[in-house]
C-alpha cells in the first residue's frame, strides 16, 4: 500500500455500530489504519466497546453506548458525535441481527 492509499479516511469522523466485536471491530481498526480523525465505536456491549477503543488509541477512537433500536439513543449518538468532532463522515450501521 502506499503512502496515500493508506490514509484515504485522513480528517473523518466515523460511527461504527456494533463496533465492539467481529466486522464492527475489524472495521473500526482498519478506520484507524487508514487515518481517520476519530472512530466512534457504538455498542451494547461497554466493557468490551471501551476496551476496544482503548486498544486502538483514545486520541482516535472512543465508546458511546447506543443500542440501534432505540431511535432516541441513535439520534443522541449522532448528535453528540457531530457536537464533539464537529461534522460526521461515515456511518456504518453495522449493528444486526
Ligand atoms: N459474520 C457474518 O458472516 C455475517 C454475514 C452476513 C451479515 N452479517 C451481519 O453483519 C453484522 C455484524 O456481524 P458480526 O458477525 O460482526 O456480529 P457480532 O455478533 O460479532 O457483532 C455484532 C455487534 O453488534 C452489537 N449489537 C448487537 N445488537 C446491537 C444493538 N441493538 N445496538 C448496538 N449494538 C448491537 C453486539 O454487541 C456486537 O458487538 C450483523 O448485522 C450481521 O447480521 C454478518
Amino acid at each position: 500500500m502506499t503512502e496515500s492509499s493508506d490514509k484515504k479516511l485522513a480528517g473523518k469522523v466515523a460511527i461504527i455500530t456494533g463496533g465492539a466485536s467481529g466486522i464492527g471491530e475489524a472495521t473500526a481498526r482498519l478506520f484507524a489504519v487508514h487515518g481517520a480523525r476519530m472512530i466512534i465505536i457504538a455498542d451494547m456491549q461497554d466493557q468490551l466497546g471501551q476496551q476496544v477503543a482503548a486498544s486502538i488509541g483514545s486520541h482516535i477512537c472512543t465508546y458511546m453506548h447506543c443500542d440501534v433500536t432505540d431511535d432516541d439513543q441513535v439520534k443522541a449518538l449522532v448528535q453528540s458525535s457531530t457536537e464533539n468532532y464537529g461534522r460526521l463522515d461515515i456511518m456504518f450501521s453495522n449493528a444486526g441481527l
